[in-house]
């Protein structure tokens, strides 16, 4: 780690602590992009219970509702400011210097408590040399990575002071536990999981494939339609019945399995109302090792890896060089997250576990693989 990199983010010393916490991810009180835009005041409701509730660490974009998650939380937050976190991203492809300005300007502050360089895209080794200029000038306290793989982050470490590194994970999106994590527990980097909830999927509101209005990201996302989203319903059904023993709402089961894995420093928990953070708020509580382990097992159980039939062996010697290294490794034990990881590894074009297991599912239609997966 470089000199002056801090393992953990937020106003030292009061936030430092070796506990994981559970953060406000402030996306969808930006309201564009999350459907049917609730009320600013009720968006701006969220923060405030966050806040009251002792939550201390807001996540935040400029690109959450074009600007209008960070004017919110300037709104909520401008009191409490020695009293909280902010932290916020540039884009990879946005000059860092004019955007930071534009989010201080929003946020109503003079510095934020961590910017993050928003993916590791194109010049992105440029974009980090710039958050460490505006470090040095005070703009912001310190500086992290979001979407990279392992191989991005090492290397990350070594142009800036990295403090923090922050990718999607929760029970069903488990990339990270591969090569980021430990990475991060190596290198001292606070790890902040998004989208714990699986972007709402494991609140359990929706028992099929929801049709959300023209807008919302979510249409986008393969997990809210076909076969993935009926694995993924089945797991909540048999974890519903858990979460009523321990007397959690599902959405705080959820969020309880990701604040329990090695390694994780802030939860970031999206909520659009009041409600939903106080439900989500019940989340931040110990779980024993017994209850991870059979949430583990459902999740296992309905998640088996595929094992490609010889048909599939032998049609995959034409195909192109990913899909022959997948098939390959459809030994019907191997978990996707880790052929994926397999591959990035090689330094190429990335993968994820979702690429695996949206091309399985096509073998799968072609009767090219055996067992459920
Ligand atoms: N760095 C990145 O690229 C990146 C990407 C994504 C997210 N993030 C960060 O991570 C944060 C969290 O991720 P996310 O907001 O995308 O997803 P999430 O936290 O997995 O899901 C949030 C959504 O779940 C639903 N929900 C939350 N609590 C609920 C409850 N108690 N009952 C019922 N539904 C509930 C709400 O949507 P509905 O009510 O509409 O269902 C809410 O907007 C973001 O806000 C952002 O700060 C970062």
């Amino acid at each position: 780690m470089r000199p002056g990199a801090r393992p953990d983010v937020g106003p030292p010393p009061r936030f430092i602590t070796s506990e994981p916490r559970l953060g406000f991810g402030a996306w969808a009180v930006g309201g564009r992009s999350w459907g049917a835009t609730g009320d600013a005041a009720e968006r701006e409701s969220a923060i405030r219970r966050a806040l009251e509730r002792g939550i201390t660490f807001f996540d935040t974009a400029p690109t959450y509702g074009d600007g209008e998650s960070e004017r919110l939380l300037g709104r909520a937050l401008r009191a409490h400011r020695e009293r909280v976190a902010i932290a916020t991203k540039v884009g990879p492809h946005d000059d860092p210097r004019a955007s930071l300005e534009g989010s201080l300007r929003r946020l109503a502050s003079a510095y934020v408590d961590l910017i993050q360089l928003h993916e590791a895209l194109g010049r992105w080794e440029w974009s980090l040399e710039g958050l460490l200029k505006l470090q040095e000038e005070g703009k912001a306290l310190a500086i992290g990575l979001c979407n990279a793989t392992h191989l991005q982050i090492a290397r990350a470490t070594e142009l800036a002071p990295l403090a923090s590194y922050q990718g999607p994970y929760n029970l069903f999106d488990r990339d990270v536990e591969q090569r980021e994590l430990p990475l991060c527990r190596e290198r001292g980097l606070a790890f902040l999981a998004y989208r714990p909830l699986a972007s709402g999927l494991l609140a359990g509101t929706y028992g099929k494939p929801p049709e959300f209005p023209a807008g919302d990201h979510r249409r986008n996302i393969y997990w809210f339609r076909g076969q993935e989203f009926e694995r993924r319903r089945r797991v909540v059904e048999r974890l519903r019945p858990l979460a009523e023993r321990l007397e959690l709402p599902l959405p705080a089961l959820a969020l309880a399995w990701v604040l329990a894995q090695p390694g994780v420093g802030i939860v970031l928990a999206g909520a659009r109302n009041a409600s939903q953070v106080d439900e989500n708020l019940s989340g931040a509580r110990r779980l024993t090792p017994a209850t991870l382990a059979e949430i583990d097992a459902i999740v296992a159980d309905v998640f088996r890896p595929a094992r490609a039939t010889d048909a599939a062996m032998r049609q995959a010697t034409t195909w192109g060089e990913r899909e022959r290294f997948i098939v390959e490794r459809l030994d019907g034990r191997t978990a996707y997250e880790a052929i994926a990881a397999a591959w990035t590894d090689r330094g190429d074009k990335p993968m994820i576990a979702a690429q695996v297991k949206v091309f399985v599912d096509q073998l799968r239609d072609q009767g090219l693989v055996e067992a459920e997966g």
